[in-house]
């Protein structure tokens, strides 16, 4: 078992050893390791069983300490960065080659970002090495947004888990890449299309496959719990499975007058609560021995999108 702990101080000993360390972050928990020590980055794919062409993002204390390691930063990333770092925001940048090929998937690009969580800045601001962290689960699997979470996975493997509470939002970065010009939304997140439009004016959003790719943070089958899922109009789906052991998710109603098996993401229709809840909410329902959780798609604004794309992926069917 990991140990759980606020020690900032125990996870920067543990980071220098190349030893890996849950972090909190405002979106989910990380699974953090020194980004320029090639040790620490093969550990954190053995330890997801993350497919090696699937790069990671890379976290650092300040804009300024990103400019360190990439070789341009477009005017339209600068308005980005001051407007929503620290933040759930994630550019792609062209690489420098202190970042190694190995974070990146051999991509002469780095995703970078400087999350805001108080006790991983505080820790950010410590190392001289920013942090590679993908989401704390094993590949494919919904994202933990608590320590218990992480604990239940992947505790048997790492040492530390900087407990910073539940995540804010809830749901992994926006992130945004610069192409000819352009900007483009290449995964919907915890900056809505709305907030990104009002600083980059219009901006293209790229579609995920199946079959070819960047990489499979975009994959159709993702953020997937082990039950099955269907995300239809709730009241048919109930008459459908009517007959088997089913759960609900639903946006802001019950629909059944017993409470277990249903868990409501905002009774008061509050989109980005209903963000703060949907992993957890997921989890439980994936731990109930369930046939199948029946769902329903959020109002498409706000983080209503990001929620949308989650579900999507989570139904799509698993090869
Ligand atoms: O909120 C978040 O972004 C969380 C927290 C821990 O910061 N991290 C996260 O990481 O969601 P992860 O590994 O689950 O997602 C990383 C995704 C990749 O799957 C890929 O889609 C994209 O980021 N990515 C990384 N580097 C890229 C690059 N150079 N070009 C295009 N996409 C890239
Ligand atoms: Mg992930």
């Amino acid at each position: 078992m990991a140990i759980v702990g606020k020690d900032i101080l125990k996870a920067k000993e543990y980071l220098d050893r190349s030893e890996l360390v849950a972090i909190p972050t405002e979106t989910v928990y990380g699974l953090a390791g020194n980004c320029l020590d090639v040790k620490a980055i093969t550990s954190i794919f053995e330890t997801k069983s993350r497919p090696y062409f699937d790069p990671l993002i890379a976290h650092f204390s300040s804009a300024s300490q990103v400019k360190r390691y990439v070789k341009e930063f477009p005017e339209i990333a600068e308005k980005l960065a001051k407007k929503f770092w620290p933040g759930p925001l994630t550019l792609i940048l062209k690489k420098k080659d202190t970042i190694p090929d190995i974070v990146t998937s051999g991509l002469d690009s780095v995703a970078v970002r400087v999350p805001n969580h108080p006790l991983t800045l505080k820790l950010l601001k410590k190392l001289n090495y920013p942090l590679a962290a993908p989401s704390a689960n094993p590949f494919g699997y919904v994202s933990p947004t608590e320590p218990f979470h992480v604990q239940a996975q992947l505790g048997e493997m790492i040492y530390y888990i900087l407990d910073g509470g539940p995540c804010d939002i809830g749901i992994e970065s926006t992130i945004i890449g610069f192409e000819q010009g352009k900007v483009i939304v290449h995964r919907l997140g915890g900056i809505s299309l709305e907030e990104i439009a009002s600083i980059a004016g219009e901006v293209d959003i790229k579609p995920h496959s199946n079959d070819k790719p960047v990489a499979p943070g975009m994959l159709s089958s993702h953020y997937a719990p082990h039950t099955k899922i269907e995300i239809g109009n709730i009241e048919e789906l109930i008459k459908k499975y009517a007959n088997v052991n089913y759960g609900i998710l639903s946006f802001d109603k019950k629909h059944l007058n017993e409470n277990d098996k249903q868990f409501v993401l905002s009774e008061e229709s509050d989109i980005n609560e209903a963000a703060a809840n949907l992993f957890s909410a997921l989890r439980k329902l994936d731990s109930l021995n369930l046939d199948v959780i029946i769902t329903e798609l959020m109002p498409e604004y706000g983080l209503g999108r990001a929620i949308n794309d989650r579900l999507v992926r989570a139904a799509a069917k698993r090869e």
